[in-house]
């Protein structure tokens, strides 16, 4: 069985993010979705829990071949302990290269076994990012076309 894991803060998970996970589910047999605790990033809006409940919500019709985990140690560390080799990372545009080249070669260093492969999203999610869309939120903006109808209920409870 093919596995990946595909780790991001998810914080919170968007449309952006379920284009990326079904386009790897179209190459692996199962998806880990892995929510990390990036220690750069100690402004997370959404506990784990949350994060987790809003994954598993908006990536429904598809759970059958979805794990869902967090992660508080090295993402090759906890990749090669769920047994996969196979980390999966979204690219918008050629401002995301030079983070995922960096992260990418730092990982190979820690774990040659682990490779990266990247998916590109569907150009109408190019711009899209959590830090975006928690600012809409904040600013009583329309979500729609951004997250699932479960998430922005969650930034709503947030920004209220
Ligand atoms: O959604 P994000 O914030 O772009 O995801 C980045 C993430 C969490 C995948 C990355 O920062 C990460 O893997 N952090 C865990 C710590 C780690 O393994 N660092 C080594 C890679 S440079």
């Amino acid at each position: 069985m093919k596995k990946a894991v595909y780790p991001g803060s998810f914080d919170p998970i968007t449309y952006g993010h379920i284009d990326i996970a079904k386009r790897a589910l179209k190459v692996f047999d199962k998806l880990i979705i892995m929510i990390t605790v990036n220690p750069n990033k100690t402004n997370a809006l959404f506990s784990a829990e949350e994060r987790i409940e809003m994954v598993r919500e908006s990536m429904k019709e598809c759970m059958d071949r979805i794990e869902i985990t967090t992660c508080e140690v090295l993402t090759v560390t906890k990749t090669l302990e769920l047994g996969s080799h196979h980390i999966v990372r979204g690219l918008r545009a050629v401002t995301d290269f030079e983070y995922e080249f960096q992260m990418t070669h730092a990982n190979r260093v820690l774990a040659k076994k682990v490779d990266s492969i990247f998916f590109m999203t569907d150009n109408e999610y190019s711009f899209l990012s959590s830090n975006t869309v928690k600012e809409i939120a904040q600013f009583k903006g329309e979500l729609k076309t951004f997250v699932p109808a479960c998430v922005e209920e969650k930034l709503r409870q947030k920004f209220n």
